[in-house]
């Protein structure tokens, strides 16, 4: 199959699909694989590491999409690539399509296959390429939350860990999932006051018997979280329900109970986001105030640690990627139950079961 990788074009986002060693193993099974120029970049990785490695570099993405049977990217496509995809050209890649209708109707109008990284799910339900992904969200939210909680930032001047003879910073997470296991594991290593929250009892139960005595697990519901909210320095929300728009738990009003200038860290913002007031926000502007409250919504996080994430990526998708180029898409989807998942949109029909029951309005 002849694959391509095209350059990244959304804002600040610094990531690449594919690693050069991602590279050799799908020309070793035969494949052909076409990578923009200056795609690797700044993930560290010149085209020459993509030559070495058997790809061919090509110099616009028109090139790339129209002579590539499958797309391979990080982040959704954006307006000006829609017009280059092709019916019944295979788009491997994040879309976060609940957030974005606009997206949606063009992935429909082009009747290609969008096969959704974030949707590929396992039986234990667990979500394998979006899990790296958020496993390094989460940890960058504590440092994030960290550094606009400070004063000249706007934030409450107030330092996780605090000092001895001064009490640390409170931090709730809502959502015990990849992200908000990751970012209450380095919030209680920074010896913060920790509270996570979710729905599922037997994952706060392992995450009780695994993470340091300074967090507390706690069910989801409105009352817990009101009650820890008010006493909070520094919000995570990190709740999904896999395929759907992220559940609106923190209302106007719940924040205006929050203290002045604090923070908060929606991490869910690209499944549309957990809070009345989120907005999505890019890494040139990231931040916002509501209510006195810094909301912090950026949707490509991981985007800001290139090196760390572009190999992260691969080590999780290129299982997928060599399935889909050996067998095409219809085998390769019966054969892989997970990765049958991960359709949502095909020629034209939307078929993922929690987008098909969402409705846009
Ligand atoms: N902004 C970014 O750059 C970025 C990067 C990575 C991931 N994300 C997003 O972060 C979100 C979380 O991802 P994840 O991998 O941790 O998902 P996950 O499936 O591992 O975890 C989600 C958790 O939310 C819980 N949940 C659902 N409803 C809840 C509720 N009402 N209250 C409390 N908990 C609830 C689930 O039980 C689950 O444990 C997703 O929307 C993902 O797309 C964003």
């Amino acid at each position: 199959m002849i694959i391509g990788i095209p350059k990244e074009i959304k804002k600040h986002e610094y990531r690449v699909a594919l690693t050069p060693a991602g590279a050799e193993v799908l020309v070793e099974l035969g494949h052909s694989v076409l990578v923009e120029h200056n795609a690797g970049l700044a993930s560290n990785f010149s085209d020459e590491a993509y030559s070495q490695s058997g790809a061919k570099i090509l110099h616009s993405s028109e090139e790339i999409y129209a002579a590539a049977q499958m797309i391979v990217k990080v982040k959704e496509p954006l307006p000006q690539e829609y017009p280059l995809i092709r019916k019944d050209q295979i788009l491997f890649t994040f879309f976060h399509f609940a957030a974005n209708p606009e997206l949606t109707q063009a992935m429909c109008k082009s009747n290609c296959i969008s096969i959704a990284y974030e949707t590929v799910q396992l039986e234990n339900g667990t979500l394998p390429i979006l899990t790296p992904m958020s496993e390094i969200a989460g940890r960058m939210s504590v440092q994030i939350g960290a550094h606009y909680l400070q004063k000249e930032e706007g934030g409450r001047g107030i330092l996780l860990g605090g000092v001895p003879g001064v009490s640390p910073a409170t931090i709730l997470i809502i959502g015990a999932g990849s992200v908000g296991a990751q970012a209450a594991l380095i919030a209680s290593g920074l010896n913060a006051r920790t509270f996570i929250l979710d729905i599922n009892l037997e994952r706060l139960r392992y995450l009780n018997d695994i993470l340091p005595s300074n967090v507390t697990t706690l069910m989801s519901n409105p009352q817990n979280i009101q009650s820890v909210a008010r006493n909070a320095d520094l919000l995570i929300n990190s709740t999904l329900i896999p395929g759907a728009r992220t559940p609106k738990l923190i209302t106007r009003e719940l924040l205006r109970s929050m203290k002045a200038n604090s923070v908060i860290v929606d991490v869910a913002i690209d499944q549309g986001g957990g809070l009345e007031t989120s907005r999505p926000t890019d890494h040139d502007n990231p931040t916002y105030v509501e209510e006195n409250i810094i909301h912090y919504c950026v949707t490509n996080i991981p985007g800001a640690v290139p090196i760390t994430s572009t190999i992260a990526l691969t080590n999780a998708t290129l299982p997928y990627i060599e399935k889909l180029a050996s067998l095409g898409w219809e085998k390769a989807t019966q054969s892989c139950p997970d990765l049958a998942k991960g359709l949502n949109i095909l020629r034209g029909s939307i078929v993922h079961p929690a987008l098909k029951n969402f409705s846009f309005k």
